[in-house]
């Protein structure tokens, strides 16, 4: 296993450019499951969660073919059914099971367990395909949707923490295959749900309102192939602008869309850091000294749960207290406990921390526990004064492409070792 060794208090300078984000990309692969026709999609980041997916398809029976940052992928047969164990190991690979279910009306897969950000449940993924006609069945750990034809229908996926990303993904790509209409209410609103739809309308479906709470698909006999670019992850943007604030830099932030960043811009604004559109760029540069600052996360347009853990590295810099409270995944908050290693003050009330910031962070060794738990450490490491190591690096590279890389160019002092 790999570490990062950070050496701490450099202020970071220069270009980073933004990679494909991993969560439009992982649901448009699953996407080209939908036709036997070739697809291309481009700007899709180097990562292990994508390469996982790419394994999966090609276990479906695709071809898939990968070449700096382009994937092409051509599903002529695909398996209907299989043991396959696949969803417990990435989460995100839940995402088959509307392609699967929309192409070969039945879908079978391993349930998907909880994880260290806390339970990841599915049921309004099946209240969504049971909505469409599907029989759901859930026997040894495996979870079978399977129907005689999908008919369209309304729904409503809203659950106790909002809308679902996935769910919502998963459903709309049943349903492009769907006889009639169906009506998604309480859909996700998030950029990469409308990223999706867009490659599915170009491959021949009817969807309209993505980015809004209703979703129309209209279903269509079949799907063809089609190209796609994937946008630039807003979750890497904002895990770079934040660092740039912690080590007090400037980084030109390349091809990032301010449009799918407001709240986190608003929020980095209020904490007294500058976020300018330069062009197709955003530039990132302190305003002073960092203020405290209250955080709820929320789903689209509210503040990503995906940015919670990075922006508490950053106010554990900003003298005062800073209340951070995660209403989207209730146990994450395994990052506290590392950043405490580090110096930080906080302490968990409920779904709250409560960070009392402003005391200098010193380097320690410290442990990824997850992908955006590891972002963090990575932040706070760049902040310290001192040497970091943080162990278990291999949850960032699930979701941050070349990260060690991206941050010496901008002047950081991080190493990649092998873990001793
Ligand atoms: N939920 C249910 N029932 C469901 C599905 C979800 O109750 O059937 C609940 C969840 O427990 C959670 C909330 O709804 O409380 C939102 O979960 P959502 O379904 O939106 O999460 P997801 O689609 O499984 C995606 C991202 C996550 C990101 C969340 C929230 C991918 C591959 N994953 O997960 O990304 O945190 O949306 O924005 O797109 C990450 O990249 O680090 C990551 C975890």
């Amino acid at each position: 296993m790999e570490s990062f060794l950070i050496k701490g208090g450099v202020p970071l300078h220069g270009e980073v450019t933004i990679s494909g984000a991993k969560n439009a990309a992982l649901p448009i692969m699953a996407a080209t499951l939908l036709t036997s026709e070739p697809c291309v999609i481009r700007r899709v980041p180097n990562l292990s969660d994508v390469r996982f997916m790419g394994r999966i398809l090609t276990w479906l029976g695709a071809k898939v073919a990968v070449e700096a940052g382009t994937v092409r992928v051509q599903a002529k047969k695909i398996k209907g059914q299989g043991d396959y164990d696949l969803v417990r190991k990435m989460r995100g690979s839940i995402c088959i099971m509307g392609p699967l279910l929309g192409r070969l009306k039945q879908a079978r897969v391993s349930l998907p367990g909880g994880c260290t950000i806390g339970p990841r449940p599915i049921n309004l993924h099946l209240k969504g395909f049971a909505a469409l006609g599907a029989k759901i069945t859930i026997e040894s750990g495996y979870v079978q949707a399977a129907a005689k034809r999908l008919v369209g229908t309304a729904m409503f996926l809203g659950g106790r923490a909002g809308s679902t990303v996935l769910g919502t993904a998963n459903v709309m790509m049943a349903a492009t295959l769907a006889e009639g209409v169906t009506v998604i209410e309480s859909a996700a609103c998030e950029p990469e749900v409308v990223d999706l739809a867009k490659f599915l309308n170009a491959m021949g479906a009817k969807i309209s309102g993505a980015g809004s709470p209703t979703i129309t698909v209209t279903g269509v006999k079949e799907l063809h192939g089609a190209e796609h670019e994937v946008i630039p992850d807003r979750i890497e943007a904002a895990t770079y602008a934040i660092a740039a604030a912690g080590t007090n830099g400037e980084v030109t932030l390349k091809g990032a869309r301010a449009d799918h960043l407001h709240a986190v811009i608003d929020k980095l604004h209020e904490a007294g850091v500058a976020v300018e559109r330069k062009g197709a760029n955003l530039l990132v540069r302190r305003n002073g000294r960092l203020k405290s600052s209250d955080v709820t996360t929320l789903p689209y347009s509210g503040f990503p749960t995906d940015v919670q853990a990075q922006m508490m590295a950053l106010m554990t810099l900003a003298p005062g207290i800073s209340i951070i409270t995660e209403r989207i995944f209730e146990s994450r908050f395994m990052h506290v406990s590392e950043l405490a290693r580090l110096g930080a003050d906080i302490e968990i009330e409920g779904p709250s921390a409560i960070v009392k910031g402003g005391r200098p962070l010193s380097g320690a060794p410290v442990m990824a526990s997850d992908l955006r738990a590891s972002a963090a450490l990575v932040v706070a490491g760049l902040a310290a004064k001192g040497t970091t190591r943080v162990n278990r690096v291999y949850h960032i590279d699930r979701g941050y492409e070349n990260i060690d890389g991206k941050l010496r160019h901008l002047g950081a002092r991080i190493r990649r070792v092998e873990e001793s």
